[in-house]
């Protein structure tokens, strides 16, 4: 049985659009240190964070994956249009969560093109651009709307995030950031299985119980 760690750690996100810092706010309420980037330098993030992502702290994308820890958490939240724009030097040595989908007619970089066209799944492309990180898939299923709030509902039944990735470490560790945004997280059989995360298929966008997710995607509820 999967065994989260027990600390918090601080998140960062590469993005920060809709769902950048919908995913920003939540973790900052979760109180969770965040730092984001974008593709602008961060003093020209001033005034778009105080108003969408105000108590989190603006980097330089170069520097996203430098936060002092030792594998620091990155999510990637840019389009997947602009893959290209991301250098794979900044990821090196992260757990790389991606959070990325396509939307329907989005021309896509040539090398994630060629390996959907292959049969691989979104992430398996990431992983082979981003080859010095570890890929988890994970927060792509979860709307920006949703984002915010889905994770901390009241009530008894909280909501699931699967989790897919090929190193357990790594998925203990997003495993944990699910618990800490008030998820909870469902342990798929490998990245190769996040593709049922993603939007054609069965839990795409769709709030749902942990038992429900894991018997749509095979995956393994985790108990915090
Ligand atoms: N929206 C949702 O509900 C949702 C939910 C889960 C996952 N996603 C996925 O998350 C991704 C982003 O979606 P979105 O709706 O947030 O898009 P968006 O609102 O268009 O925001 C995109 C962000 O990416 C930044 N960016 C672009 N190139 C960059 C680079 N090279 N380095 C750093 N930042 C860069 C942009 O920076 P600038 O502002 O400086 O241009 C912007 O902040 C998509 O793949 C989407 O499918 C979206």
């Amino acid at each position: 049985m999967t065994e989260l760690p027990g600390t918090p750690r601080p998140l960062n996100i590469l993005g920060a659009g809709r769902a950048g810092t919908s995913l920003a706010r939540a973790a900052a309420s979760a109180g969770l240190p965040v730092r984001i980037a974008s593709s602008r330098p961060p003093t020209a993030m001033r005034l778009h964070l105080a108003q969408y992502a105000p108590r989190t702290t603006a980097v330089a994308a170069a520097e996203i994956a430098q936060d002092g820890t030792e594998q620091p958490i990155v999510v990637l939240m840019v389009p997947q249009e602009d893959l290209d724009s991301v250098d794979p030097d900044w990821l090196d040595g992260c757990v790389l969560v991606d959070a990325t989908n396509r939307w329907a007619e989005e021309p896509l970089p040539g090398w994630l093109q060629s390996a959907l066209d292959a049969g691989r799944s979104s992430s398996q492309a990431v992983a082979a651009r981003f080859s010095g990180a570890t890929v988890v898939k994970a927060l792509n299923h979860v709307s920006h709307w949703d984002l915010d709030t889905a994770g901390r509902s009241p009530g008894p039944e909280r909501r699931a995030l699967g989790v897919a990735s090929d190193s357990e470490d790594a998925a203990a560790a997003v495993g944990r950031l699910a618990v800490d945004l008030g998820f909870v997280p469902v342990l798929l059989p490998g990245l190769a299985a996040g593709r049922t995360l993603e939007p054609d298929g069965p839990v795409f966008n769709r709030p749902m119980s942990a038992p429900e997710l894991a018997l749509l995607t095979g995956g393994t509820v985790v108990q915090d």
